[in-house]
């Protein structure tokens, strides 16, 4: 059967990802039988909580979704809660009991989840108390599953990943990129891999350049405090965009299995360029929502440093040096207060190399684009010929396909699949440790270069909001003859 036993132990149960993203996510596959009658779920967190008071906030965050309110009630008794101090090992001890009640009563055999949804800085020391006090188990699985951001730099992610790796195999490790489970996201291998007509295309040689969008229409909201520590570069590029590219860029997988897929990642990741501090100044740029009629500016929102640095925009051109994609301009760019909400990638072939229809005009090239969120879909633009009485004229046309409203009303939502995934053990969308080094080694290589230039808040502040950002980031495309593709 499908059914899947599990019991999950939530670090961070009280908080705005639990409650968003994480409880919605386990009803779905409550509801879709995936979990029924042999999973539990112990929550944790610093506040005093009853199990009735959990319950109800399960409930509360699931409210809407249920088929009757039966069904509502019978899942949030699964929810158990346990107030727990990460430092107090005698917690862990309570703890320990408490799993292996719900585990007999549930007859769960062992398999844990361990879902870290808190802060990373405790992240060492829950593991270490996990094993210590031996709240993982013999007989079934332990997982532990990890949110971003996975540290803050290249040396704190490598100690963070030390510190886990003391307790935990890679094996067990479960990154989360939240990215990677968007449907749309992951049918770039499919369409990369599963027709020939790419395959012969896709490399150096046709591609032109690739440009990938991640744009927010939101401002920084309530997460100031999150944010100014973060910026664009590490809350989006980091992680999102880099795993995008690689998703683009990598060669394919021997198998299409988590080891083989993660390999080809890697190695892409690995090819990254890294900038030397005049290559950032040539290849990124960065900037600041300014204050636009009656909206803020990025440093007038709640909790902001009113001279505050901190980048809300950020685009680049990077380049994988790798033996298909040396030499293809990858251009980036992701920021907050933009246009519109859109994760886009467009993949930009060479042109035609001469217009036999018009010695005067260049041809369009044919680009082949991925609109990952609203509206998913993608399309292809090809040069067709116009309808008319005489004469012979092209016109530019897409061949494109959305999915439609029945298949999105079935898509399940990223954090449903990825948990699924994680109760299965597939790792194929979880974030490799590898991934993640090299990641940071980049980005630390823009970083380096940022954090050494004199700019001045009212320099950063460069775009209004409702913009596709400053102007800079067209003259980054305009230098090469370019220009973002996307403009919704
Ligand atoms: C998160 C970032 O990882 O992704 C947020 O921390 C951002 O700042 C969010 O808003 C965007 O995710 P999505 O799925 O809404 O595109």
């Amino acid at each position: 059967g499908k059914e899947q036993n599990a019991l999950f132990i939530i670090f961070g149960a009280t908080g705005d990802l639990a409650q968003r993203k994480l409880y919605p996510s386990l009803f779905n596959l409550y509801k879709k039988g995936f979990l029924c009658k042999r999973f539990a779920v112990i929550g944790t967190a610093r506040r005093p909580w009853t199990d009735e008071h959990f319950q109800q906030v399960v409930r509360n965050s699931i409210s809407g979704m249920e088929d009757t309110a039966a069904q509502t009630t019978e899942f949030s008794r699964h929810f158990y809660y346990q107030s727990h101090n990460v430092n107090d090992v005698e917690h862990y001890v309570t703890l320990k009991k408490l799993a292996e009640k719900l585990d007999e009563k549930y007859k769960i055999n062992g398999n844990r989840l361990f879902y870290l949804a808190m802060s990373p800085r405790f992240f060492g020391t829950i593991c270490k108390y996990l094993k210590s006090e031996e709240i993982v188990t013999d007989e079934g699985y332990n997982r532990v599953i990890i949110e971003k951001p996975f540290g803050h730099d290249l040396q704190s992610a490598v100690e963070l990943n030390d510190e886990i790796a003391k307790y935990f195999s890679e094996e067990s490790v479960y990154r989360i990129d939240h990215y990677l489970g968007k449907e749309m996201n992951q049918n770039i291998l499919a369409v990369r891999f599963g027709n020939n007509i790419f395959r012969a295309l896709w490399n150096n040689r046709y591609i032109d350049n690739i440009q990938i969008t991640l744009s927010e229409s939101l401002g920084v909201e309530d997460r100031a405090g999150y944010y100014e520590t973060a910026g664009a570069l590490r809350d989006m590029v980091q992680n999102h965009i880099l795993q995008i590219v690689s998703l683009l860029t990598m060669n394919a997988p021997v198998t299409f299995t988590d080891v083989d897929i993660r390999r080809e990642k890697i190695s892409a990741l690995k090819a990254l360029q890294l900038y030397t501090p005049e290559e950032v100044k040539k290849y990124f740029v960065r900037g600041q929502y300014a204050h636009t009629e009656d909206l803020n500016g990025y440093r007038e929102e709640d909790q902001v440093d009113p001279n505050s640095t901190t980048e809300t925009f950020v685009a680049g051109k990077l380049h994988v040096n790798s033996m298909n994609f040396a030499g293809v301009p990858i251009y980036i760019r992701t920021g907050k207060r933009l246009a519109a909400k859109s994760t886009r990638v467009d993949v930009v072939f060479k042109n035609m190399p001469n217009n036999i229809f018009n010695a005067n005009k260049k041809l369009l090239p044919n680009v082949l684009s991925f609109d990952i969120d609203a509206n998913p879909g993608m399309s292809l633009t090809l040069n067709t010929k116009k309808v008319s009485q005489s004469g012979y004229k092209l016109e530019n046309r897409a061949l494109s396909y959305r999915h439609d409203i029945s298949t999105q009303a079935i898509t399940p939502e990223a954090y449903e699949k990825l948990i699924l995934d994680a109760v299965k053990g597939d790792a194929t969308n979880f974030v490799h440790w590898e991934e993640v080094y090299y990641s940071w080694r980049f980005i630390d290589s823009v970083r380096t270069a940022w954090d050494n230039e004199d700019v001045t808040p009212d320099e950063l502040t460069n775009y209004n909001c409702n913009t596709m950002g400053p102007k800079i980031s067209d003259e980054l495309l305009a230098k090469d003859g370019n220009y973002w593709f996307f403009d919704p």
